[in-house]
């Protein structure tokens, strides 16, 4: 069977990218230096890969994810990169996988942590982006109260967000070293071995975090192509063209099937015009019923809509489906 063969819209990942990511990143953050966000692929084979290339700690986004890593082998050292007042899902993590670290901004989530059986945190610290994490000057109070409920605080994590995306080198560089600077500031007064910190656009940046959390850099989009990391395109969709006119065509494959908030995806040689629930309508115009390849824009989302990666031996339509991953961490 070839990609072209696959019913549309599909996800398709091309083996060879994927190697040469998984492999870049290995060698550029070896081992316990990368802590692979499983967010971005939700896939518990995927993860196999990054196991196998070095990485034997993970981290997540959501409790299903944790539970689904764990009940898949890969539980040694799971971060719940997150906060959680859910203390049924707390309890289940505390039991599937004990040395589970879950991040804690604030009394309430330490209360709750301790109260569930947690036993390991790690205080999470705002350094710029409008999201969780606590006041850097409020870390070390935290981590006290942590400590005193009985919690191994083992350090800091603060995500620059703000940060990953700017596709200028230098301006990426000095908003991540400013919250780098507020992460060290945290760290001193919380201490413990751990700063975890980083994404796919700062993984080569900050030399403070002791791990980075990055999880694009496996499949890519087309958001972070436009930065001067060493990573390719791995994910792709294809799409059946259902209808044309003399100036444009329309695929198969919609904002159901694409994570948009970074914009509209690409198609080769095209001008992507817009997408709607299950269309995506592009210039110029292509054969009804031939097949094309969409990269999408933003890899998390567009991964969390589907139901299975159709790995290829290489890119495009001819390439050879070798195997089937399921996306098996999806929801909550
Ligand atoms: C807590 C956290 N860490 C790290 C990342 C980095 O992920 P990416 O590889 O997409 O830059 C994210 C992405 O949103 C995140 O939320």
């Amino acid at each position: 069977m070839i990609v072209a063969d696959l019913q549309t819209p599909a996800l398709v990942i091309d083996a060879t990218a994927f190697t040469h990511n998984i492999t870049t990143m290995a060698q550029a953050r070896p081992g316990s230096s990368l802590r692979p966000h499983v967010k971005a692929h939700k896939c518990t084979a995927l993860a196999q890969s990054q196991f196998a290339a070095g990485h034997t700690a993970f981290c997540a986004a959501t409790p299903k994810e944790i539970l689904g890593m764990a009940h898949a082998g890969l539980g040694d050292d799971l971060l719940l990169a997150n906060e959680t007042l859910d203390v049924a899902r707390l309890q289940a993590m505390a039991k599937i996988t004990p040395s589970v670290t879950i991040a804690v901004d604030s009394d309430e989530t330490i209360a709750v942590a301790a109260r569930a059986g947690i036993q390991r945190v790690l205080i999470d610290v705002n350094v710029g982006l409008p999201r969780c994490g606590c006041r850097p000057k409020d870390a070390g109070r935290l981590g006290d109260l942590a400590r005193s409920r009985g919690l191994e605080v083992r350090g800091v994590m603060g995500y620059e967000g703000h940060a990953v995306g700017v596709v200028p080198r230098i301006e990426r560089t000095a908003i991540c070293e400013a919250s780098m600077e507020q992460l060290a500031i945290a760290h001193r007064l919380v201490g413990g071995d751990v700063v975890s910190a980083g994404g796919t656009g700062t993984f080569d940046i900050s030399p403070i975090p002791s791990e980075i959390q990055a999880g694009s850099y496996a499949l890519m989009d087309t958001a972070y192509s436009q930065l001067d990391i060493p990573f390719r395109q791995a994910l792709w969709i294809s799409t059946t063209v259902i209808s044309a006119r003399s100036h444009y065509a329309v695929g198969d494959c919609g904002l159901k099937a694409l994570g948009m908030d970074h914009g509209l995806p690409t198609i080769a040689d095209h001008d992507v015009m817009l997408c709607s629930d299950e269309h995506i309508t592009f210039t110029p115009a292509a054969r009804i019923g031939s097949k094309m390849m969409i990269a999408p824009a933003h890899v998390d989302p567009t991964a969390a809509y589907h139901d299975v990666f159709h790995v290829a031996d290489g890119p495009g339509l001819e390439a050879h489906i070798i195997d089937a991953w399921p996306i098996n961490l999806r929801g909550w």
